[in-house]
């Protein structure tokens, strides 16, 4: 399975924050933004992973992860020249899914919750069809809505509803076979002008072959997108990593974990950033004492 990370758009709502660097860029307590969504691809097992950006970010984000050998990853680049819509990186990711199944993270989405890793590898093994997640919010009408029926099964799924008729939106993290390169090239924009990834969804659940899994409330999902909603994920981040002495979505600890790298690989990325607490948790994860 191949993994697509999604950093585009303006980021208009963290305006002047995002006037001269991208939303995915920006710290969420001691790591980049785009640090969390693509720990959830390296959890799921996936090693090949394309980056879409704006041709004025793109090159931010390949300075900042690279060819990904560093972390045992390999990482391309593409640009997504105009903001249309999610459903695009499809299309512009082809040629990089080729024959393959994919995984897309959106890439200002933050996961958290026990059990998360074994539901990832689980969902990377999904054969046919796809797979999303359905979570409840307090304010479902800025998201995809996902309504089901008494016996759980998902009858249909509205973006952004006026009147939603559930408290499920659906996060921006989505399994996919290979029929979506075909949907997606296939697809209209909609009245606001955006290939939607709700009306992908919308094509699986027409050929009775979309999964809907909950993430119920022992799971945190937080979008990073606003003022509030940034510096809440950040303070988020900081109480559970004090609280608990162990960081939430460090790819070096994951790649290290899930035999990426090496031990001393890993001791010496610690070192790079030995003077602070971020490379001090390395070296302790290299030690063995984390
Ligand atoms: C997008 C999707 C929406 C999904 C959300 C998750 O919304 O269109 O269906 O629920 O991501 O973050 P947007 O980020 O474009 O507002």
């Amino acid at each position: 399975m191949k993994g697509i990370l999604l950093a585009g758009g303006h980021g208009t709502r963290l305006y002047p924050l995002t006037f001269s660097l991208s939303k995915q860029i920006l710290p969420v307590f001691d790591k980049p933004m785009i640090y969390y969504p693509l720990s959830m691809l390296m959890l799921a097992g996936i090693r090949d992973v394309l980056v879409i950006s704006t041709p004025a970010a793109l090159p931010l984000f390949q300075q900042l992860l690279k060819d990904g050998s560093q972390w045992g990853m390999n990482f391309s680049y593409v640009e997504q020249p105009e903001p249309k819509g999610i459903a695009e990186c499809f299309v512009l990711g082809k040629d990089f899914i080729g024959d393959d199944s994919v995984c897309l993270l959106l890439g200002d989405n933050i996961f958290y919750g026990h059990g998360l890793p074994e539901k990832l590898m689980a969902a990377a093994q999904t054969g046919t069809g796809a797979l999303v997640f359905a979570h409840p919010v307090s304010d479902p009408e800025r998201y995809g809505v996902v309504e089901f029926d008494e016996t759980g099964k998902a009858l249909g799924i509205q973006e952004k509803p006026t009147n939603p008729r559930s408290h499920y939106a659906v996060p921006g993290v989505y399994f996919y076979d290979n029929q979506v390169v075909e949907i997606a090239a296939n697809m209209k924009p909609s009245a606001r002008g955006e290939l939607e990834i709700t009306d992908v969804n919308l094509a699986y659940l027409a050929k009775g072959e979309l999964r809907v899994d909950i993430l119920g409330r022992g799971f945190a999902w937080l979008d990073a997108g606003t003022h509030e909603s940034l510096l809440q994920a950040a303070n988020f981040v900081q109480a559970l990593q004090e609280r608990q002495g162990m960081m939430i979505s460090c790819p070096e600890e994951i790649a290290f974990r899930r035999g990426f790298i090496s031990r001393d690989e890993l001791r010496a990325l610690g070192q790079q950033m030995a003077g602070n607490h971020y490379g001090t948790y390395l070296l302790r994860v290299a030690d063995g004492k984390v």
